[in-house]
């Protein structure tokens, strides 16, 4: 059967990673979480003096790219693949709030995009894969096949975001969580360069009151009519 590409986008905490990658499985394409290498790049910026509360070295990250090496990894048992900096499992550590609240800046920079599109394109290239973030189906790949643009209220999202770190163990309270989602919004949908809004031919899933199995047949649904070539 014919391979698709599908371009999964919305905003923070829309439940994207969760149907982009049931729909991978489902489908045995490969997932690509876009978001986990912006994060990625954040960490190896916190963790080399580039970008802290007080400052951001722009200039030094645009130096440091060239020895950012991401990879996406998966091993036996693992139910997704983990990204790995410089050969380092960052997967769990690149969550935490702390991350989250660089990882917006960061994607501002053009020449970070610019890298993490190439990457991303070359893992697309041969189609049979589904990719979520911020602009896959505006950008990484405008001609994908399918297109769902995610969107779910602001505390309703918090809300899920809250859930996610506290199962984890982290320590955090619901209202820097929404503080965050609020401040990621604002900064990724009116950054100059790629910024977040729906492609013209998007689809739009407010899941805001629908429950994970319904928003997964919904998509699982769409993908297969475009696979079939039925719309
Ligand atoms: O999971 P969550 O919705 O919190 O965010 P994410 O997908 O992990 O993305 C983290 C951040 O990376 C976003 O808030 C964007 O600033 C940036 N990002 C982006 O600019 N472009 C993408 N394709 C993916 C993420």
């Amino acid at each position: 059967m014919h391979k698709i590409t599908i371009a999964i986008d919305g905003y923070s905490s829309t439940g994207k990673s969760t149907v982009a990658k049931q729909l991978a499985d489902s489908l045995g394409y490969v997932y690509v979480d876009s978001g986990a290498m912006y994060r990625a790049v954040t960490l190896y910026a916190m963790q080399n003096g580039i970008i802290s509360k007080k400052h951001f070295d722009t200039e030094k990250l645009k130096e440091s790219l060239s020895s950012i090496h991401l990879k996406f990894k998966k091993e036996a048992g693992w139910n997704k693949a983990h990204i790995f900096l410089n050969g380092t499992d960052v997967e769990n550590e690149i969550r935490n709030l702390e991350v989250s609240e660089f990882v917006s800046p960061i994607a501002t920079v053009p020449e970070v995009r610019t890298k993490l599109v190439a990457q991303q394109q070359q893992m697309g290239q041969e189609k049979g894969v589904v990719m979520d973030g911020r602009d896959i189906g505006t950008v990484v790949f405008p001609n994908a096949e399918l297109k769902i643009f995610m969107n779910a209220s602001a505390p309703e999202r918090a809300q899920r975001r809250y859930k996610e770190l506290l199962e984890r163990g982290d320590v955090v309270t619901f209202d820097e969580i929404l503080k965050n989602i609020k401040e990621r919004d604002h900064i990724d949908t009116t950054r100059e360069d790629s910024p977040l809004r729906k492609a013209a031919d998007a689809i739009e899933i407010d899941n805001s009151e629908m429950n994970l199995e319904d928003q997964f047949h919904v998509v699982l649904q769409l993908a297969k009519d475009r696979i079939a070539g039925r719309v």
